[in-house]
């Protein structure tokens, strides 16, 4: 696509007067501004700071290059001004000519870049504990990180899609204590989480009573880091029954991982970690373990080995940071996680940084805000947790009677009640920027008016159907690159939905720059909302045949432009509905 912006640039930086003023092309490209009223032009250049050196009111300046008529190109409709700036209206038939064509011509590619080519980033999502429920606190690593993969992905970068599992830990000391004491195996085989679950809880109730289960669950776990044979193998099947049930969940949102290498991965990494950090001289010890002083940063210490010897969560981090430079010569390692994690992942960069790795601001931690439930926080402890499963299975079942009840055109019910389904999740997962907290609603998750997935999913139908409509009426669909529609897409609804239209590439790539996938589907909203004014205020197969044909152009790239945009959030777009 024509970059119109640094054309107008060019032009303005061309012009005597603002040579005078010293004023570069690049100085002028930042200083141009995008009106948010369209009816004031599609760029404006405030005058402002011309003022001193011509030696005139800024509202002068503005008019007399307005009117000098020296700003004029093919891409121009007009140049105006208003107060203290100059307004830029681009010419829609060219906007609509360059934007059609470049749609129709890269497809699926429309939007893509290679603006990482040759890096490699990493993104690290999901990430649930081992025998521990995959719960609705943990959609939301799963799908921003999914998306975040997507985008990096699409503007050109190599990733790596690894799903850090919590494998390890002196929690599986306690699942193993409280298996072998009140386990049954069909149980578990049954029904892996919960019942697993279960015997989580009831060892902490029972702990309470009698605190030497705390001992030996430490020991237990001990056993296991140490290689205990009988230990290695119930951690084996604990982690294979769970992540049995993940995938499960992974498999509904069409989301597959590169590398499982989750904490248990590290844990013959340790040494290494640990002789750096003595050797540094970081090692403090505290009262039997093993810390690194960071009060200096104002943070508190990192704990690396407890007093038994053991590791922990945070030296596992290290160890899987260095494996992950070594192994995939990051540009960018991400993390996909909790906001409630970033003491962690401030303790843990900072302790790279102290081992002298250059990149370890490459590492770089993704926050997100909460979930919690309208009666309070989730606890798996106390078992009040809603499974992501369930909320998967539930939208699909609620979707399914919609679809049912409001008669949508489909030759397959359970395939769009799924589709359909599945995508209002998701979609109301990235319509918030992911720092902000947010109560766990079925009413809001289900509700499929205003601004949801299931209404861009619609648009995105509604577009197919059109052209469908359009080849049962016998017209055979334009071929070609949409070149010459722009004559035919002057309107104020047919340029609004361009100019959207011509927006996504931006949009996509501040989506990543900032790992902010709801920019997209803010943008998304904003297309389709374009989209239906267009079908609503034109009427698209007239008679006139080249005029048809521009505007079935133009449906087909508002459909592909709803389906590039789907398809980074994670969502399926189907043909009808
Ligand atoms: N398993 C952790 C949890 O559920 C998240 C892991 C985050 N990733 C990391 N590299 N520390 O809280």
């Amino acid at each position: 696509m024509r970059d119109f912006k640094k054309e107008i640039a060019a032009l303005v930086a061309a012009l005597p007067q603002i040579k005078e003023t010293g004023l570069g092309e690049s100085e002028v490209y930042a200083a141009l501004e995008t009106p948010s009223d369209e009816a004031k032009g599609d760029y404006a250049f405030p005058c402002f700071r011309l003022a001193k050196a011509l030696r005139k009111a800024p509202q002068q300046i503005a008019a007399e290059l307005a009117e000098s008529g020296s700003l004029r190109a093919d891409f121009l409709g007009r140049v105006a001004n208003e107060n203290a700036y100059l307004n830029f209206f681009l010419d829609r038939e060219a906007v609509a000519d360059d934007t059609v064509s470049d749609v129709l011509e890269r497809g699926e590619r429309f939007g893509a870049s290679d603006f990482g080519a040759g890096r490699t980033v990493i993104v690290e999502f999901s990430s649930p504990n081992i025998a521990k429920p995959f719960h609705i606190g943990h959609i939301r690593s799963t799908v921003i990180g999914n998306s975040i993969e997507k985008i990096y992905r699409f503007i050109g970068f190599d990733t790596v899609r690894i799903n850090h599992l919590g494998d390890y830990g002196t929690q599986f000391g306690k699942m193993i204590v409280a298996y072998r004491r009140w386990g049954k195996k069909e149980d578990v085989e049954r029904e892996p989480i919960v019942t697993l679950l279960g015997y989580y809880q009831k060892f902490h109730e029972e702990a309470d009573r009698d605190p030497s289960l705390e001992n030996e669950a430490r020991e237990t776990f001990a056993k296991l880091e140490q290689g205990g044979e009988e230990e290695l193998e119930l951690w084996q099947w604990f982690r294979n029954e769970s992540l049995g049930e993940f995938n499960r969940v992974y498999k509904m949102l069409g989301i597959e991982f590169d590398s499982y290498a989750g904490e248990s991965f590290y844990s013959d990494k340790m040494g290494r970690v640990m002789r750096e950090l003595s050797e540094k001289g970081l090692l403090v010890e505290s009262d039997g373990a093993q810390i690194v002083d960071l009060s200096a940063y104002d943070m508190a210490p990192a704990l690396i080995t407890k007093s038994d010897g053991s590791t922990l969560y945070i030296t596992r981090d290290i160890a899987a940071a260095i494996y992950r430079k070594e192994t995939y010569d990051f540009y960018k390692n991400i993390y996909v996680v909790a906001s409630q994690q970033n003491l962690h992942f401030q303790q843990f960069i900072k302790v790279e940084e102290l081992l002298g790795y250059e990149w370890a601001h490459d590492c770089v931690h993704v926050p997100f805000g909460l979930v919690s439930l309208a009666d309070g926080t989730m606890s798996t402890r106390s078992g009040r947790v809603v499974f992501l499963e369930d909320v998967l299975n539930r939208a699909v079942e609620q979707t399914r009677k919609i679809v049912i009840d409001k008669n949508v055109n489909t030759d397959n019910i359970d395939e769009t009640a799924r589709q359909v389904g599945i995508g209002a999740v998701v979609f109301n997962e990235l319509s918030n920027n992911r720092i902000k907290d947010y109560v766990f609603s079925w009413d809001k998750i289900l509700n499929f008016e205003g601004e949801t997935g299931p209404y861009v999913q619609y648009s995105h139908a509604r577009a197919a159907s059109v052209l469908r409509k359009a080849e049962d009426a016998g017209v055979k669909l334009p071929g070609g690159t949409g070149a010459s529609c722009g004559a035919y897409l002057r309107s104020d609804a047919s340029y609004s939905l361009i100019k959207r239209i011509a927006e996504l590439p931006a949009v996509i790539l501040d989506a990543g720059e900032k790992y902010e996938p709801s920019i997209v589907t803010r943008h998304i909203v904003d297309i389709a909302q374009a989209f239906n004014k267009f079908y609503h205020e034109e009427h698209i197969l007239v008679e006139d045949e080249a005029e048809r044909d521009a505007k079935l152009v133009l449906v087909r790239a508002a459909k592909q432009a709803l389906l590039n945009g789907l398809t980074l959030l994670g969502i399926e777009a189907p043909e009808r509905m």
